[in-house]
């Protein structure tokens, strides 16, 4: 074999252990492999089932292909094989094995496409979630809670989810709760999550939507019932009273410049509903829909120049000086 073509084919069988290695590395929070909820568990069942018997054909397939090469390749001094015309056997049970593999796939998924489809129960806590370029909105409304990118949800509880979007095609995804589900202008989609286990999950917009769409993510608290009382309590409240002399010049700078008309912190006349609730901003994890952690350096990046951290996002704020960032910074923090 000429060299050229052996370093081909070991670079072709290197491939996929290659990209195992990339893709199976490190901390892997948006993974649909380690489900918590029985909707959750149920795709991932359906996934391995199809893949295997993926796996099946491929090694049935390529099996005889490999055999029927090696086996009937044309040696010195073979003339013209026979020539045959059709098989009419062999090509009815390659017609019928496959519709019975997907027949079988057919009767395992569509039980679960009705089971996911299911509506919530009278009495079901219910989140309305609005897909904003690019943010999520998350409203409560039996509680009267309104948040931003940061969902808090009971666990052993059903909750509706009732999606929607303010501009263009979102999707809904927390990999490890539930599958996918787009967040569509001017209809309501819905589903119901039953969280199981205590934890925080990463969510992500799942649908392409302008240049933001990749840092555009979410995060979901599931606690227990007391947690999430404790948390809706506080949401409730007015902005905290800023307790620093700092975080006063922070609160007045916010105030007398443009973010009142894009942003709401109850308790002062900020009443913007273009961008997030700042309310309780000082409280969530991450700021600017789950792109940085939600301390100093975080802040200081964000409002130092917004446009780089998401290139594209609406909040065009004219640069800052050092002191203004520290006042701003401060009086965020405070609104726990
Ligand atoms: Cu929103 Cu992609």
């Amino acid at each position: 074999m000429p060299r050229a073509a052996l370093h081909g084919l070991l670079a072709l069988a290197a491939a996929p252990l290659v990209i195992a290695a990339l893709t199976a590395c490190g901390t892997t929070p948006q993974t649909t492999l380690e489900p918590t909820t029985e909707s959750a568990r149920r795709s991932l069942w359906l996934l391995q089932f199809v893949f295997w018997a993926a796996v099946a054909v491929f090694v049935v397939v390529e099996g005889a292909l490999v055999y029927i090469l090696i086996r009937y390749r044309r040696r010195r001094g073979d003339g013209l094989p026979a020539q045959t015309h059709g098989h009419t056997r062999l090509e009815i049970a390659w017609t019928i094995a496959p519709a019975i593999l997907i027949a079988v796939v057919a009767v395992l998924t569509v039980p679960k496409i009705f089971d996911d489809a299911q509506a919530a129960k009278p009495g079901d806590l219910t989140i309305q979630a609005t897909g904003h370029q690019w943010w999520f909105e998350f409203v409560y409304p039996d509680l009267g809670v309104v948040t931003a990118n940061e969902l808090h949800m009971p666990v052993n509880t059903s909750t509706e989810i009732q999606l929607q979007s303010k501009d263009v095609l979102h999707s809904f995804w927390v990999p490890r709760l539930r599958g996918k589900l787009d967040m569509v202008p001017g209809r309501t989609n819905k589903f119901v999550i039953r969280p199981e286990v205590v934890g925080t999950f990463q969510g992500q917009c799942a649908e392409f939507c302008g240049t933001a769409h990749a840092l555009m993510k979410f995060t979901v608290v599931v606690e227990s019932q007391a947690d999430f009382d404790a948390w809706v309590q506080r949401q409730l409240d007015d902005r905290t009273q800023p307790a620093s002399e700092l975080a006063r010049t922070g609160e007045t700078l916010l105030a007398s410049g443009g973010c009142v008309a894009c942003h709401t912190i109850r308790g002062t006349d900020a009443q913007g509903t273009i961008g997030p609730d700042l309310t309780h901003v000082g409280g969530r994890s991450h700021i600017a829909s789950g792109v940085l952690p939600n301390t100093t350096d975080g802040l200081r990046q964000w409002l130092q120049d917004p446009q780089a951290v998401k290139p594209g996002n609406r909040m065009v704020i004219p640069s800052l000086t050092e002191d203004q960032i520290d006042a701003l910074v401060a009086y965020l923090q405070g609104l726990t």
